[in-house]
């Protein structure tokens, strides 16, 4: 793995945005996976910047989101597909239709996991994949436990994920129980793959995961595994490594 400790949040945003664009740069056609939460929100300002600029275009690109809650309809504020279009889709010139959010609002959820993983050979493989870190050790939504699944699949959210998140939503009994995620399988069969995190709170979380055993008990371990992943750290979250 590749580890980078950025100065400042802002290097870091950055150094991300750069390399998506670089990316799209050399292939406009490129599929990005995409996440959400706190962690990738600088980085979409950054590439919007970038397009505004000349410097990017998403075009031809093809998106597929990690993750979405269960029961949440794609229209509802706090739901993954709202968050990419309010920090992303709308202010670049990304199709709508060529952006892939898994619908957890979807009546038949096995179908909708299997459509997922069918956009994703359809454009894909995935490029790069873009992934934040829980403080559990979680990537997508792909909980610690005693086993991992591979393909998207819906999952339980573990209680410390959903009081992470409660934030977002202002109340923890609003955030849902259940969510739809791509499984560490497909995000392993990303072309590349950059997880980015800070703060002192991720800190711990990264040491198990950068140095500790490859173990399901902590999902973002497997990444151990992978031949082509950056690791984007500010001082606070990588201080540690030095
Ligand atoms: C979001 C996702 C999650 C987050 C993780 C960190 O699509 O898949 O794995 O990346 O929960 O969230 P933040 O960035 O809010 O700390």
């Amino acid at each position: 793995m590749n580890v980078r400790i950025l100065n400042s949040r802002e290097d870091l945003n950055a150094t991300a945005a750069t390399v998506i664009a670089s990316l799209l740069l050399s292939k406009p056609q490129a599929m990005l996976g995409l996440a959400t939460g706190s962690t990738p929100i600088g980085i979409y300002r950054h590439l919007a910047d970038m397009y505004r600029r000349g410097q990017v275009s998403f075009a031809r690109a093809y998106s597929v989101n990690l993750d979405e809650y269960v029961g949440l309809s794609p229209e509802h504020p706090q739901s993954y597909r709202s968050f990419m279009n309010e920090h992303l889709f709308q202010h670049i010139d990304i199709p709508i239709s060529h952006t892939r959010v898994p619908d957890g609002n979807a009546l038949d959820l096995t179908a909708e996991c299997v459509a997922h993983e069918q956009a994703i050979l359809d454009h894909g493989p995935v490029d790069l994949q873009l992934l934040g870190i829980g403080h559990n050790g979680h990537i997508g939504f792909n909980e610690p436990g005693h086993s991992l699944t591979g393909a998207t699949h819906v999952v339980d959210l573990k209680e410390r994920t959903r009081s992470a998140n409660a934030r977002f939503f202002g109340d923890i009994d609003a955030v849902p129980r259940q969510a739809v995620t791509m499984g560490v399988g497909t995000i392993l069969k990303a072309k590349q793959i950059i997880l980015v995190a800070f703060g002192a709170e991720k800190a711990d979380i990264l040491k198990q995961a950068l140095t500790g055993p490859v173990t399901t008990e902590c999902p973002a371990s497997l990444l151990q595994c992978h031949p082509n992943v950056l690791i984007l750290l500010d001082q606070e979250a990588g201080g540690w490594l030095k």
